[in-house]
């Protein structure tokens, strides 16, 4: 079928909500979800949103946009972090105001907790800055979008699985989707398309991200030609569960846990005597994995201890329900009583598609693609930088989806219905139909556990030019097998074996990307960590990577970085 709506989200995280909230109302809007929307991987964040409301203790959105761009070790555009920090306490309270239930101070405000890198008075103490609901804060803040979405009147096709972005003239048309449920085809014609289809934590074996993380949006874009931004940073939460990457939030250590290694030692005193266990993500992920090399992981193994135990059993039941009981339920233990064995977990795509302020897409030269549009962790609007702070997420994701949405209402009126390509999905009926026809080959699952097994082994949280050669060779073979890709069903509903075949070939295609940006990057910095340059090199990498398909092969070229409040520095926490 052909549908046809003025603007098309893509993506029913908080990103694709909040701007769907913006733009409902007398616009024609749809939104197209590959999961039912409240399984939308924003539901999965645990420990808050942050913003200086200063309710607990003094803070001012100077301290959190200057935290943010240290985090971000220098290469966050400091024009986006302004807006973050600046913008975050209306868009909390908005949140509030649309009934988003937070935990409470004894006077009634919102309550604020600490977490990584959040800090006051420019970098000197710990600040509570993290505004939560338990341990489910992306939980309420989700089903309160979708609520008021849905109250809105938005047309929601759920179950609706991107396949490619539509063009005509370098503009954006519309796109094709494939549903999960009937295998049918269908084409979307639209006005403006906004792009908010998450990350690809699935590249990795350990990951926090769920299933559906898979870069559909970021991997159609670059196909459709758009040069992708900042791939090479890729953040690892320290504290997955250990064998499962599932999250234990960082609330934990903000509500005062301690990481231990195998003698018991509180071994961040020693990576950040300042913030210790609070340090951001990539210096503690980094120092975890030093004491792991040095043999002082559990056992001597590859994992450390999250020690809980001294908070009590009311505080865990009040503010970290839901981690104790995942850890409960995966591991049989009790967070009161049991150290939680955690390791270093894929979570968090800082580069992506390039925005700006507003979600625009850039195109060739910086220019807006006209009717294209990208928020969230699918996007690049350069608010993370080289590192993402704990907390930051699912503010940009409100913060940038509000822009977003309120950009496209002002523009509408200037984008006109261009046409589509003609029969816009017949290349997508042949591929499948070639797909079920296949008989000989390997499946999708075979290449997808040596793709994880080898970014895992290559490149994680620490990298260097021999491992990324041996594992873009790897990555090139698994691109060329991934050709004869075989598939056993061969039905039409819910055919998963079909649609985890189709996802393979955006993560293979996005773990070339990551591969090539990191291996010209020669110097260390935030999560992209080159043991053969071990030393930040503003002199010549205080810059962006642009990476473009050209053809069969990918081209790379650099932007600079907007500095206009705080000098890069050295860090230090
Ligand atoms: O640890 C956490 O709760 C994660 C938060 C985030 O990624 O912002």
């Amino acid at each position: 079928m052909e549908f046809k709506h003025d603007v098309i989200i893509v993506g029913a995280g908080l990103a694709g909500l909040r701007a769907a909230v913006e733009v409902a109302g007398n616009t024609d809007v749809a939104l197209i979800s590959k999961v039912y929307p409240t399984r939308s991987h924003s539901g999965a964040a645990q420990g808050g949103i942050a913003g200086a409301l200063g309710n607990e203790e003094p803070d001012l959105w100077e301290w959190h946009m200057y935290d943010t761009v240290k985090g971000s070790d220098f290469l966050a555009d400091q024009d986006a972090a302004e807006i973050l920090a600046k913008d975050a306490p209306r868009a909390i309270y908005e949140l509030e105001h649309m009934g988003v239930p937070f935990n409470r101070t004894a006077d009634g405000r919102i309550a604020q907790r600490a977490f990584g890198g959040h800090t006051s008075n420019f970098g000197k103490a710990p600040v509570k800055r993290a505004c939560h609901a338990a341990d489910r804060t992306g939980r309420v803040i989700m089903d309160t979008l979708y609520f008021e979405s849905l109250r809105k009147g938005i047309k929601v096709y759920e179950e609706f699985y991107l396949l490619d972005l539509l063009m005509h003239e370098k503009r954006v048309v519309g796109l094709v989707a494939y549903e999960l449920a009937t295998g049918a085809i269908h084409t979307f014609h639209s006005r403006a398309v906004l792009l908010a289809t998450g990350g690809f934590g699935k590249v990795y074996k350990t990951t926090s991200n769920c299933f559906a993380n898979t870069g559909d949006g970021v991997s159609a874009a670059y196909r459709a030609g758009v040069s992708l931004q900042d791939m090479e940073f890729v953040q690892f939460h320290p504290t997955g569960i250990y064998g499962l990457g599932v999250l234990i939030s960082e609330a934990a250590r903000g509500e005062g846990g301690i990481l231990r290694n195998r003698y018991g030692e509180r071994f961040m005193e020693k990576y950040a005597p300042g913030l210790k266990d609070l340090a951001p993500r990539d210096v503690i992920s980094r120092a975890m994995a030093r004491e792991i090399r040095e043999e002082r992981g559990i056992h001597g193994r590859d994992f450390m201890h999250l020690d809980l135990t001294h908070l009590g059993k009311d505080r865990l039941a009040e503010k970290l329900s839901d981690i104790s009981s995942f850890v409960r339920i995966y591991l049989g233990i009790d967070p009161a009583d049991d150290l939680i064995p955690v390791q270093h977990t894929c979570h968090y795509m800082m580069g992506g598609i390039p925005a700006n302020l507003d979600g625009q897409v850039l195109g060739e030269n910086q220019q807006v693609i006209q009717g294209l549009y990208a928020v969230g962790e699918c996007a690049c609007i350069s608010v993370h930088g080289a590192n993402r702070l704990g907390c930051n997420s699912l503010l940009d994701l409100v913060v940038f989806g509000h822009r977003a949405g309120k950009r496209i209402v002002r523009e509408l009126g200037d984008l006109a219905w261009n046409p589509m390509p003609k029969e816009p999905d017949k290349s997508f009926l042949v591929k499948i139909e070639h797909l079920k026809e296949r008989q000989k080959g390997e499946s999708a699952w075979v290449l997808r556990n040596e793709m994880q097994g080898i970014m895992t082994a290559h490149c994680s949280v620490f990298r260097k030019k021999e491992d990324l050669e041996k594992a873009l060779a790897g990555i090139q073979s698994l691109m060329e097998r991934y050709e004869k890709v075989v598939i056993d069903n061969r039905g039409m509903r819910f055919n998963t074996d079909l649609t985890e075949a189709i996802e393979l070939g955006s993560l293979l295609n996005l773990s070339h990307v990551i591969l090539v940006s990191a291996m010209a990057r020669e110097e260390s910095r935030g999560a992209h960590f080159r043991e053969d340059y071990p030393e930040r090199d503003d002199q010549n990498w205080l810059k962006h990577t642009l990476i473009q398909k050209t053809g069969e092969v990918c081209r790379l070229s650099y932007k600079p970085v907007t500095i206009t409040r705080f000098e890069p520095k050295p860090r230090v926490y």
